[in-house]
């Protein structure tokens, strides 16, 4: 990784400022893909490229967690057809693209209730899991069917079953407890989150752990956002002044 870093960082960007963590907001596809003269569901396939794209990025420049929201839990209100198209779609893209992103060291996993997506796409999203889950180059975190207030609610479940459990005492509840809890357990909070298509909110995304997050969003659709702008995001992230809530 380190040599990686080394040949493959471009110029601008500092080495010793790298984000450990990116997170995006894929929108704009159906805008984009409207610009086009095409159907929606063009926008998701191209917005797919850049998702691919993107990884690439995080791999050879050691951003080491790379989170997307590709279907919100309020994304089951688009029209039949939109939806199917989309658990069709993430389904053939870990079908068609495991074996590499295996081979180039990138592990899986999702973040969401799982329960309610197609039992296809289930098992591709187990498959994936497994077949990735001792790799170490980059990790790949797919939200899907995911929202932020449901993930909270399911944790404070959990904890609860565990104090009346008595496995737990009200005392030992603290942030990094809490944490445990959610589906990002085990990563580090995203260090940017980059929203496209001008949009100026969460949408329900990592609202936990977003609290210190910085904020990248541009008027750029998301299948136009290239490895271009993504560096130019990064840079403006290594401008940024971090001070969690101190001087
Ligand atoms: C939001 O744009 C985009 C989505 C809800 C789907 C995103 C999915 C992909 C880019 C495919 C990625 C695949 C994997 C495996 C991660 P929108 O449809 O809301 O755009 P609009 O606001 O212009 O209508």
């Amino acid at each position: 990784m380190a040599t990686q870093l080394i040949t493959k960082l471009p110029a601008i960007l500092d080495p010793t400022k790298i984000p450990q963590h990116v997170a995006a907001i894929m929108d704009g596809n159906g805008r984009w893909a409207k610009k086009q003269g095409l159907p929606r569901i063009a926008g998701h396939q191209q917005g797919a490229q850049t998702v691919k794209s993107l990884l690439r990025c995080c791999k050879d420049w050691g951003i080491a967690n790379f989170t997307v929201f590709a279907f919100s839990t309020e994304n089951w209100g688009r029209p039949a057809v939109e939806v199917n198209f989309l658990m069709q779609l993430f389904t053939g893209l870990l079908a068609s693209e495991l074996v590499q992103m295996h081979a180039e060291g990138v592990r899986i996993r999702f973040l969401g209730d799982r329960s309610q997506v197609p039992i296809f796409l289930q098992t591709m999203m187990d498959k994936a899991i497994i077949t990735t889950a001792s790799n170490q180059a980059v990790t790949f975190n797919i939200a899907i069917n995911y929202g932020s207030r449901s993930e909270i609610v399911n944790a404070c479940r959990s904890i609860a079953q565990k104090v009346q459990a008595n496995q737990l005492e009200p005392y030992q509840i603290d942030e990094s407890l809490f944490t445990q809890y959610l589906d990002t357990c085990g990563l580090p909070d995203p260090d940017l989150l980059i929203r496209t298509s001008g949009e100026q909110r969460l949408s329900n995304f990592l609202l936990w752990q977003l609290a210190y997050t910085e904020l990248y969003i541009t008027n750029t659709y998301w299948p136009d956002f290239s490895n271009d702008e993504f560096m130019q995001a990064i840079a403006v992230y290594q401008q940024r002044d971090r001070r969690f809530g101190k001087v």
